[in-house]
């Protein structure tokens, strides 16, 4: 038989994702290699995000800041706009924060290892990896949702997540070859994502199935073990769309700390994600003719959250916050969260 690689790479040679920030099998052996500025922004928009999702969102950076050298040119503030919609906002503070120093310590050149890679901000062991096997071509152990779930049927593996992880690097630093490591770590990753699915695998079509122990003993869908979840609490709070009458909406700013930091939101009690916050028009910032909306319920890592939305018109500004005109807020750095909010209270308010 030949070697995992082997059969892996081969596949990956027929059936490689076209992907907006990869370079391809074919392009790839013409001696073309993948922009480190997009593997690095690719991979850090891919970690709690879906290719799905990502696409877009990749090319409207690429497309305003075609160099990591424009990516620090810009503000946060201009960063957190672009990323409003894909979540974990802490890594569009982290990507302009990772820019900067790679500007100003590195004179706009990526870090070529992984131990240099891994001392940047927002690049942890998987990005490191990443970057410098898909970048640079050197033989890293990456491990990601998609490589622990081939990994683990492979091997039949017990341990569950996130114990197991430590199992699967093992794996790939034995299976990973010294040539186009690149290529092997994102054939795993497509195998993960197109074959061995985690609810319908189609085993048959699988290049590494000869010698899967799931797959021979039908045990598929046992793996990864997953540790027992815990159970989500509900937290509840309430927030409030204020307009005046020019249409425009009442928004303030979240502290650059913790959750939704630094992103763009109309006011809301103090709900955290240990906490409730406060419910009910008398906690309302301004006094106003509040009227109650259909509320809206939001899921984070960690908890669910239940939002009542009040909506009310007023023509005085109340403080730390700015107007925002109905063309503008499109624009805003709102959080999905909060679009949901709005939209609630005002049907059209994002409609063109
Ligand atoms: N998921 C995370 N990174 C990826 C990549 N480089 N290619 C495909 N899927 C991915």
């Amino acid at each position: 038989m030949e070697s995992f690689s082997a059969r892996l790479l081969t596949w990956y040679d027929r059936h490689a994702r076209v992907l907006p920030w990869r370079v391809g099998p074919d392009d790839g052996k013409r001696g073309l290699r993948s922009d480190p500025y997009h593997v690095w922004l690719s991979e850090v928009m891919l970690q709690q995000t879906t290719v799905a999702t990502v696409g877009a969102y990749f090319q409207k950076f690429v497309e305003i800041w075609p160099t990591v050298e424009d990516l620090a040119d810009a503000t946060a503030d201009d960063v957190l706009k672009a990323w409003a919609g894909l979540g974990y906002y802490s890594r569009a503070r982290n990507l302009k924060a990772c820019a900067d120093i790679i500007v100003s310590e590195h004179k706009g050149l990526f870090p070529k290892t992984q131990v240099e890679l891994i001392k940047l901000p927002s690049i942890g062991d998987y990005t490191s990896a990443a970057i410098a096997a898909i970048a640079f071509g050197q033989k890293t152990a990456v491990v990601d949702g998609n490589i622990e779930r081939v990994c683990t049927r492979h091997t039949e593996n017990p341990t569950p997540l996130p114990k197991v992880k430590e199992d699967c690097r093992t794996f790939m630093a034995g299976v990973t070859p010294e040539a186009r490591p690149g290529d092997f770590v994102q054939a795993m990753m497509d195998l993960g994502a197109t074959i061995c699915t985690p609810k319908n695998p189609t085993c048959s079509l699988c290049p590494i199935n000869a010698d899967c122990k799931a797959y021979a003993a039908g045990t598929m869908l046992n793996f990864p073990v997953k540790a027992p979840k815990k159970k989500k609490p509900t937290r509840v709070g309430a927030a409030f769309v204020l307009t005046n009458k020019d249409g425009a909406v009442w928004l303030t700013k979240r502290p650059n700390k913790g959750l939704l930091g630094g992103m763009t939101i109309v006011p809301t009690t103090g709900w955290t994600a240990s906490n409730d916050g406060e419910t009910g028009a008398n906690s309302a910032p301004v006094i106003a003719d509040w009227a109650q909306k259909t509320g809206i319920r939001h899921t984070f890592t960690h908890f669910h959250l239940e939002l009542e939305v009040w909506l009310a018109r007023t023509d005085k500004s109340p403080t730390n916050g700015w107007w925002s005109a109905p063309n503008t807020l499109l624009g805003e750095a709102l959080p999905t969260l909060m679009k949901k909010v709005i939209t609630s209270a005002l049907p059209n308010a994002f409609r063109p």
